[in-house]
């Protein structure tokens, strides 16, 4: 590949990379999660290593191997996740939001197992905003010219959903997947579309997870001040 892996383009340079998927609990048997296995964090934390960075990985709930070169820090919510990633953040030239962070998480925590009572029907389970994270990270930028970056998984009108997105959150690219029952989840390979805040449009092949982590750096290097 290109000249910018080689050249250890991202020497002395902080990077924070948040991956997996955070699980709030419901009782301390049960939670609510999602289908983020972490590959694409942990293939932008092995490739910002070999890059030269120094790495930071907030990993939530994966049973991947430590990237080696990085300093991991796992996490469990979304809430935890914030906290985890706010302090990393602070010195960082870079923001990856690779994580799947749970949009809401249970109002309540029921200390003893939530039990089946003869006859009744299930209490509903009420649920409550957990905080944007990229959004939040986006808005206040603990460094000048800190770079910001949030992926997407859509599964109807990518492309406009996610320029939508990109504008709301206040990031300066966003990796946009389509998802679907086989697609994306799980999966050794990706395919993206990269979406820039200057309206630049980077199409990434269907490949290893890797290579788009390599072209999403590719995208941050000469964004870096
Ligand atoms: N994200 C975050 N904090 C949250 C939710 C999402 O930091 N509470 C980040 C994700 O890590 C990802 C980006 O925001 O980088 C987009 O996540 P996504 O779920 O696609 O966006 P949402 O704003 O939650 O929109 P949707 O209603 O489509 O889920
Ligand atoms: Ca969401």
């Amino acid at each position: 590949r290109g000249a910018g892996q080689s050249a250890a383009d991202l020497a002395g340079r902080h990077v924070v990379i948040s991956a997996g998927g955070t699980r709030e609990p419901l009782d301390p048997v049960r939670f609510l999660g999602n289908r983020s296995s972490g590959k694409q964090g942990y293939a932008l934390a092995r490739t910002a290593v070999a890059r030269g960075a120094r790495v930071t990985l907030v990993a939530a709930n994966s049973e991947l191997p430590d990237p080696a070169g990085a300093d991991v820090v796992r996490v469990g919510t979304a809430v935890q996740m914030r906290e985890a990633v706010l302090a990393a953040a602070a010195d960082a030239d870079a923001v990856i939001m690779a994580a799947a962070v749970a949009d809401f998480r249970p109002e309540r925590y029921a200390e003893g197992k939530i039990k089946k009572r003869d006859g009744r029907e299930p209490e509903p389970v009420a649920l409550v905003r957990n905080p944007d994270i990229l959004a939040e990270i986006s808005a206040d930028r603990a460094r000048p010219g800190q770079v910001v970056v949030g992926f997407a998984a859509e599964t109807d009108e990518v492309l406009a959903n996610g320029r939508a997105k990109l504008a709301r959150k206040g990031c300066d690219l966003l990796v946009v997947n389509e998802v679907g029952e086989r697609k994306t989840f799980g999966s050794e390979e990706n395919e993206a579309v990269v979406l820039g805040a200057d309206g630049s449009e980077t199409t990434v092949p269907h490949g290893p997870k890797e290579a788009l982590a390599d072209t999403v750096w590719d995208l941050v290097a000469p964004r870096l001040s």
